[in-house]
């Protein structure tokens, strides 16, 4: 905040000098500069406050028998025009169809929206993207979730890092959506871990159990 409240302070001592101000384009063009400056922090730093409040609010889940056919209904209509719009193949799969888990359907919900919205994002750069989303019951009983792309990935490296509040590869991301995802998963008794082929395929998937 300092550097934000002192460029402030600078600039209105500036507009506050009108002789200067109209004898020196140069010193208006300055303001202006750290005008833009002041308003562009601003702007992350209440894009940071914000994902600090969600990681720190998150609700006690209201546990009930979630389909998850309905879930993923919901999903792909969410996305349904940011697909469309960036030519981006979707596939949802539920097997069996009337799979059903315990869950907060609205938290639940948030958890596959962040993991497909990281899946488009990372998108963004190529043709003939394509993400599915499959629910399947496991040998013993446990149901995953996951989540594909066919995008650039994550290196090795980033396999703990990835999960770690704030922690974002993207100029404008908040490093959130995954933290928080993790969260929420183990409100549920549930884990969440992920699998990278550059180019083929990167897999985050959740277990619940049995
Ligand atoms: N499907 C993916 N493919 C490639 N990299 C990914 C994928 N999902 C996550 N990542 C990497 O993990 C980082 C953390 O993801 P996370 O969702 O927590 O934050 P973000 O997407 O950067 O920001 P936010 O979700 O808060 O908008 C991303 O910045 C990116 O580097
Ligand atoms: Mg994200």
């Amino acid at each position: 905040m300092t550097p934000i409240a002192s460029l402030a302070s600078t600039t209105l001592q500036m507009l506050d000098t009108p002789q200067q101000l109209s004898a020196d384009a140069a010193v208006a063009e300055d303001a202006r500069l750290a005008l833009r400056t002041i308003q562009r922090r601003s702007q992350s730093l209440l894009r940071f406050v914000d994902a600090f409040r969600t990681l720190a609010h998150i609700p006690v889940p209201a546990m009930r028998k979630v389909p998850v056919k309905e879930l993923f209904d919901h999903l792909h209509f969410f996305f349904q025009v940011q697909l469309a719009e960036r030519s981006i193949l979707a596939d949802f799969q539920v097997e069996p169809v009337d799979l059903s888990l315990e869950a907060d359907p609205a938290l639940l919900e948030q958890v596959l929206i962040n993991l497909v919205l990281n899946a488009v994002e990372s998108l963004d750069h190529q043709d003939g993207g394509i993400i599915r989303v499959r629910a399947q019951r496991g040998e013993r009983g446990q149901i995953k979730i996951s989540v594909s792309d066919n995008g650039p990935g994550l290196p090795p490296e980033l396999k703990e890092k990835a999960f770690i509040p704030f922690f974002s590869t993207k100029p404008s991301g908040s490093g959130i959506g995954l933290s928080l995802s993790r969260l929420i998963l183990r409100l549920h008794g549930a884990s969440i871990r992920f699998h990278s082929v550059p180019q083929v395929e990167t897999t985050f998937e959740m277990v619940f159990p049995a």
